[in-house]
């Protein structure tokens, strides 16, 4: 029924044009679709406009398949003529919808392209890379040119004992020398070390002389915080034990250290100090160049008999030498850091210079 209706609609709409008689009338009516046409076609910028100018025109009711409908209604011997411009009418139309859909592809991919662009000169995502923290750095400095020296590595808890922190060191329960650690307890018998000398202790018992090693590690004070103090801290030892070791070489090794790490125009002063573990025992203070200020880097000496014989060395035999560096206070001196407490508190301002 309703097929029935829209067949109907098409029929009369169909008649509403008006049958040609004369190809005068027909050159009239395709002139002014052409021209409408013509300007039609200069405003199709989207494909919903160009198919409805396909169907205005060229589709099967369109006008111009209409007109040649009215072909039937002229008189003979103009027909061939009216064919022939409507023919061109349609050509013209083809063109003009062929044209169009032309240049709306291209303008469509031109946008795509626009839109997909990467851009290759752009910065990209910025991921931050991490580096290794100064003290770690400087520690892994020292560690190389001890290594070059023929020194090996050891490392030893950093929870120790009272005997391997003191009493294996010289150093017995109430002895005064104790004030100068101020230790962290964690029980009776357990502390936070505070000094990596212990380790010198647990390298010894287990091994025979020659020993020449290296122990870095980090050590607690129970020090009020200033610019050169914190409770916290690092330090690298350094133990050699063999025959017929003195001072002398104990110096030479500082020296060549100090060299190798600082490079030129950094002072060196040693004196005399005290600790229970060595004997005679020093302190080896360094300027930095132009600074007026010395900084104490470490404690040094020629380990003391007692602790020789505590780990079963026999001390008339084999002699040795020790010290203990303070690794903050070696990069402190190299760039210039004024205040200890600056490598613990994580500012990246300070961790980023480095
Ligand atoms: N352990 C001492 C300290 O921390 C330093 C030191 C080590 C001194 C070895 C002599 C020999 O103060």
């Amino acid at each position: 029924m309703i097929r029935r209706e829209t067949r109907l609609s098409i029929i009369k709409s169909a008649a509403k044009i008006p049958a040609m008689t004369t190809i005068d009338e027909l050159k009239e009516r395709i002139g002014s679709i052409s021209e409408a046409m013509g300007k039609d076609a200069e405003s199709l910028t989207t494909p919903e406009a160009l198919e409805a100018f396909r169907i205005e025109y060229l589709g099967r009711k369109g006008k111009i398949a209409t007109l040649f409908k009215t072909l039937g209604t002229l008189p003979q011997e103009d027909r061939a003529a009216a064919g022939k411009l409507l023919n061109e009418l349609k050509a013209r139309a083809n063109e003009l919808y062929t044209a169009r859909e032309e240049s709306l592809k291209e303008a469509s991919l031109g946008e795509r392209l626009a839109k997909e662009r990467v851009d290759l000169t752009l910065p990209g995502v910025y991921h931050p890379l991490g580096h290794l923290h100064l003290l770690t750095r400087v520690q892994r400095e020292i560690e190389d040119i001890f290594l070059r020296m023929g020194f090996d590595i050891a490392s030893g808890p950093e929870i120790e004992t009272e005997y391997y922190a003191f009493e294996a060191l010289n150093i017995p329960a109430n002895h005064p020398a104790r004030d100068e650690w101020d230790t962290f307890y964690i029980d009776d018998t357990r502390l936070l070390r505070p000094h990596t000398s212990p380790v010198q202790i647990r390298v010894m018992k287990e091994t025979t002389p020659p020993v020449r090693v290296i122990c870095p590690g980090r050590c607690y004070r129970r020090d009020t915080q200033d610019a050169t103090h914190s409770p916290v801290f690092h330090q690298v030892e350094l133990l050699w034990v063999e025959e017929g070791l003195s001072l002398a070489n104990l110096k030479y090794v500082i020296e060549y250290f100090v060299h190798e790490f600082f490079g030129e125009g950094y002072e060196m002063r040693m004196s005399g100090d005290f600790f229970p573990f060595t004997e005679p025992s020093v302190q080896v203070h360094m300027r930095a160049p132009g600074a007026s200020e010395w900084l104490e880097i470490m404690g040094a000496g020629m380990v003391d008999p007692a602790v020789l014989t505590e780990v079963g060395y026999d001390p008339e035999k084999v002699t040795g030498f020790a010290f203990g560096l303070g690794v903050e206070r070696m990069a402190m001196l190299r760039y210039k850091i004024d205040d200890i407490r600056v490598f613990l508190q994580n500012d990246l301002r300070f961790i980023t210079q480095f």
